[in-house]
């Protein structure tokens, strides 16, 4: 048996999304008190979103105790029906507390450029030399493993993995109403209540009662605006290509031998690629802003701009990115760019997202996305976009959106050659 029992007190946090959230066991109680988990205050759940939507300056440790809470209240529901297994319940609960904790500061930007995988980070808190890894050792030798494979997908049991990680699962029930709250935006709300109620436990996985199914189209529809409207804002993006792009001068700097002002110490074990724990830890999003303020300063003047330009939101502009004019423009563009004296390398960047707002399970395809599953009332189970028309609509459907960012200022207040400012314009135009 664990060390851990139940708490003397139950403890509760206050939460503007789901009210409140319980704490019954002493195991998540020691767990939320741990430096790693305490460091997810310092990192913003939606990255760059809040420059866009400035409500958005949630992080990941309100969201990673959302999630907790959901699949808390999902477990209550399992109660006592079948396949549901009351001894997994500490280990579900403590992976959906847990699943996010390796993420880093501004996660997108900062892993293109360093290399870095927030789940690889994941893996090493829970099993490498940590809080975490200590408190968790204490409920069995095997058990810090166990929540990894749960996280990881590869925990046997797959409808322990399923509520944590599937098409409607405890973490996207979470992010979508917690985002709709703090950006303020009025689509992303759905009847989380109602689909608690009718979800049910079988073998493989956690399945919903037909008589719920609206809701469920309710929430893949929050899901398909969500994404288009607040994710994928081109606003929040251009902000993040700009801090890539921070990230990149700086690292090219160093490999260059440029002498900083500043010297960016905790970043040297990113540029040579030998990432301690203790280092990827110390990294939040607080030391991370406190370099983009003091390299303001910096005699570089591309990675000076760039965080003035961070800092006071003087972001890029964007135009719609064709990609097959790719060919013909692209690399007319970054001459033109070169003559304007302004490196297309950090100024010129075509970003894309895409999303697939559901889709059945199709082997070997995005991540063999498993798919949501009704159970009709005489006990059959039917894929959900074969019973509902409006899911049916939009399966499958990858939609893709480029744009191209560039600093229209820096163009036009190019005094010194009208003819290529011209040129410039000109393409970007009929792009
Ligand atoms: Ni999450």
């Amino acid at each position: 048996m664990s060390v851990y029992g139940k708490l003397e007190e139950e403890k509760v946090f206050k939460d503007p999304v789901h009210r409140y959230i319980h704490v019954k066991d002493e195991l998540i109680w020691e767990l939320i008190g741990t430096k790693e988990f305490q460091r997810l205050r310092r990192i913003k759940q939606l990255g760059t979103t809040y420059i866009t939507f400035h409500g958005a300056e949630h992080t990941r440790f309100n969201h990673s105790l959302g999630v907790y809470e959901i699949t808390r209240r999902i477990l209550e529901v399992f109660k006592g029906r079948p396949h549901w297994q009351e001894k997994e319940r500490l280990l579900t609960l403590s992976a959906a507390l847990l699943h996010d904790i390796g993420h880093g500061p501004f996660s997108h930007a900062f892993e293109k450029i360093f290399g870095t995988d927030h789940e690889e980070w994941t893996r090493a808190i829970i099993l490498g030399d940590s809080e975490v890894n200590q408190i968790l050792k204490k409920v069995s030798p095997t058990f810090p493993q166990a929540v990894s494979d749960v996280i990881e997908k590869t925990y046997p049991n797959k409808l322990v993995t399923s509520i944590i990680s599937s098409q409607i699962d405890a973490d996207r029930m979470d992010y979508l109403l917690r985002d709709a709250y703090y950006t303020g935006v009025s689509y992303g709300h759905f009847d989380m209540e109602r689909i608690l109620r009718v979800m049910r436990p079988t073998e493989e996985q956690v399945v919903i009662k037909q008589s719920g199914m609206h809701a469920v189209e309710d929430y893949i529809m929050s899901r398909y605006q969500m994404y288009w409207q607040v994710y994928f804002h081109p606003v929040s993006r251009s902000a993040e290509v700009i801090i890539n792009n921070i990230f990149k001068r700086v690292k090219d700097l160093y490999k260059q031998g440029y002498t900083f002002k500043q010297e960016p110490i905790h970043f040297y074990s990113f540029f040579h690629e030998k990432v301690s724990l203790d280092d990827y830890l110390q990294l939040d999003e607080a030391i991370t802003l406190y370099y983009f303020q003091v390299w303001q300063g910096e005699d570089d003047r591309i990675l000076s701009d760039l965080c003035v330009r961070f800092l006071n939101r003087n972001l890029f502009k964007y135009t719609e990115f064709n990609p097959n004019q790719w060919m013909n423009d692209w690399p007319k563009l970054q001459e033109l760019f070169r003559k304007a004296d302004i490196d297309p390398s950090y100024y010129l960047v075509v970003d894309s997202s895409s999303d697939l707002p559901y889709d059945f399970y199709r082997p070997g395809e995005e991540g063999e996305r498993l798919p949501i599953h009704l159970v009709l009332p005489n006990g059959k189970i039917r894929e959900l976009s074969r019973e509902s028309d409006v899911v049916e609509a939009i399966s499958g459907k990858k939609r893709t959106d480029h744009k191209l960012y560039f600093p229209l200022d820096l163009i036009s207040d190019n005094k010194e050659n009208e003819q290529v400012k011209k040129e410039i314009m000109a393409i970007l135009q009929i792009m």
